[in-house]
């Protein structure tokens, strides 16, 4: 068996784990919406049609932030569509997913949603089809107090207090040319400069994120970022970035690596902002927004969109995924953690049924999918400080991103209760021996040792007839000697080690 070796220090300090980093993302698209968190006349369903099955699945997720409403809808939706009595609201096409949007589902049925659910609302404005007005409008409308008509108009929708509205995004991936109303870095630049100036005149207390490239494939990628930030580093708090790892080739030592690929996405965004920074003369520094990352079978999408005409809710990108996504899902979680000095929102794509954690039956029940249980884990117990480990780690070879560690791994450290957690990734189709030196954080016991373990069977999924088919199991919880211990680590395999002070 081959071994690695870790040491944990609680001086190695990276900076806080951010709740908003356990984020989600709630799109217009296929059953996300419609059928996913909303479905009138479901057996679960209060009387405002929203689910409960998904409600408590959300909150059992732990998730702190959602985003919302898209994506690429939000670039040719009109907000106002979605508010006031649901029998007067327009039927509209939704060019970005061939879609008729009925509209029943709409801001104040969201932000209700969001209260239930217990997550913070992150909104998305308009820049593709629309401009700096609409989305003052909006702003007007979510967080003005009163005594103006758009602020009047939601109090009369039935919100008496502003909905104190703090992250928006300022459009949604316009370096991409399938976005409608794509935009160059410079006009994108100049509108998303001047949305952020005049909101927040509105409302001083927002944070606004300037849209990103929707991934590090981009061929405009990091000159992008540069010109766009060139027009909007004084005016907004961060900057996003997307990336979806599609498994669809196969290739399971590359999917594995994923998190190697969003390590340097994240760097290379972090210098371009720096750049940028150094050139302009601002002390601040700008954060990232990762607002959309996941897993997805991306290249099943397009034969999706062809086979069909306009039509509500369809089906679309349902991706069921197996117990190796939910390996590389937690090593992107990992990712985001040690990167928590610079990324400080990110939202996993999506929550309900689009390439989600969360799966429903119209009618039927929700369940979890594999996903699922590496993102529960992480947000429940990735609480204080998230600490640098540096691991000594055989390699392995992959096609795509070449020569990487065998082993991923971060730690976070609650100084309120002195528990340590470690996350650690063995992406290797063998068992790994861990080392772990915790004599840095004297007295520690183990506490547990769950662990997602894809080697024997990678592809089994989670489906409504075997809900639990993927699930963490407990392995022998590790004793520390001397402030030393040794853990097996399954082949493939994504685990959290838990240890507290031994006389808790
Ligand atoms: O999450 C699915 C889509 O992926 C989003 O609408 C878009 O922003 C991205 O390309």
């Amino acid at each position: 068996m081959r071994t690695a070796q870790l040491t944990i220090d609680p001086a190695f300090s990276i900076g806080p784990a951010d709740r908003r980093l356990f984020g989600s993302f709630v799109e217009h698209m296929g059953r996300c919406v419609y059928g996913g968190i909303y479905e009138p006349g479901h057996p679960t369903a209060d009387s405002r049609g929203l689910r409960r099955d998904v409600l408590n699945l959300t909150r059992e997720l732990g998730v702190s932030v959602v985003r919302y409403p898209g994506g690429n809808f939000v670039s040719g939706y009109r907000w106002e569509d979605g508010t006031g009595p649901v029998g007067n609201r327009p039927r509209r096409l939704d060019l970005a997913w061939k879609t008729i949007e009925t509209n029943a589902f709409g801001l104040d049925e969201f932000m209700t949603w969001a209260a239930e659910a217990d997550v913070e609302p992150m909104m998305a404005v308009n820049l593709g089809t629309r401009g700096v007005q609409e989305a003052l409008d909006l702003l007007e409308y979510a967080n003005h107090p009163g005594g103006t008509e758009l602020s009047d108009l939601r109090r009369k929708h039935g919100a008496e207090d502003p909905y104190g509205v703090r992250l928006w995004c300022l459009g949604n991936e316009m370096d991409g040319p399938w976005q409608v109303g794509h935009k160059t870095a410079d006009e994108y630049g100049r509108v998303a400069a001047e949305a952020a100036r005049a909101m927040k005149m509105i409302d001083p207390s927002i944070s606004l994120i300037a849209c990103g490239s929707s991934n590090r494939r981009m061929p405009t990628f990091a000159s992008w970022e540069a010109t766009v930030l060139e027009h909007t580093y004084e005016h907004v708090d961060y900057i996003s970035a997307h990336t979806y790892y599609d498994p669809s080739d196969g290739d399971q030592a590359s999917i594995l690596a994923s998190a190697v690929d969003m390590d340097n996405f994240i760097t290379e965004v972090v210098a371009t902002a720096d750049h940028v920074a150094a050139k302009q003369r601002h002390k601040r520094k700008l954060k990232i927004s990762f607002d959309e990352w996941n897993v997805w079978y991306e290249s099943r999408l397009q034969a999706d969109l062809d086979r069909r005409g306009w039509v509500e809710a369809p089906a679309l990108i349902e991706d069921d995924f197996t117990a190796v996504d939910a390996v590389v899902v937690g090593d992107l979680l990992i990712t985001l953690l040690r990167h928590a000095d610079r990324v400080g929102v990110a939202a996993q794509a999506q929550l309900a049924n689009v390439i989600a954690p969360i799966r429903t039956r119209n009618g039927g029940p929700a369940w979890r999918q594999s996903i699922f249980h590496p993102f529960a884990l992480t947000a429940r117990y990735a609480r204080g400080t998230v600490l640098r480990t540096d691991p000594v780690s055989p390699r392995y070879d992959t096609k795509k991103y070449g020569d990487v560690p065998v082993l991923d791994t971060v730690a976070v450290h609650n100084e309120e209760t002195g528990e340590l957690t470690v996350f650690a990734v063995n992406r290797d189709s063998t068992d790994l021996s861990l080392e772990i030196d915790l004599r840095g954080l004297p007295g520690m016991s183990g506490l547990s040792f769950q662990s997602i373990a894809a080697g024997s069977d990678p592809t089994a999924t989670n489906t409504e007839a075997d809900p639990d088919r993927v699930t963490p199991r407990d392995l022998p919880t590790p004793t520390p000697d001397g402030g030393r211990c040794a853990v097996r680590l399954p082949a493939v395999s994504w685990s959290v080690l838990r240890f507290g002070p031994a006389n808790a």
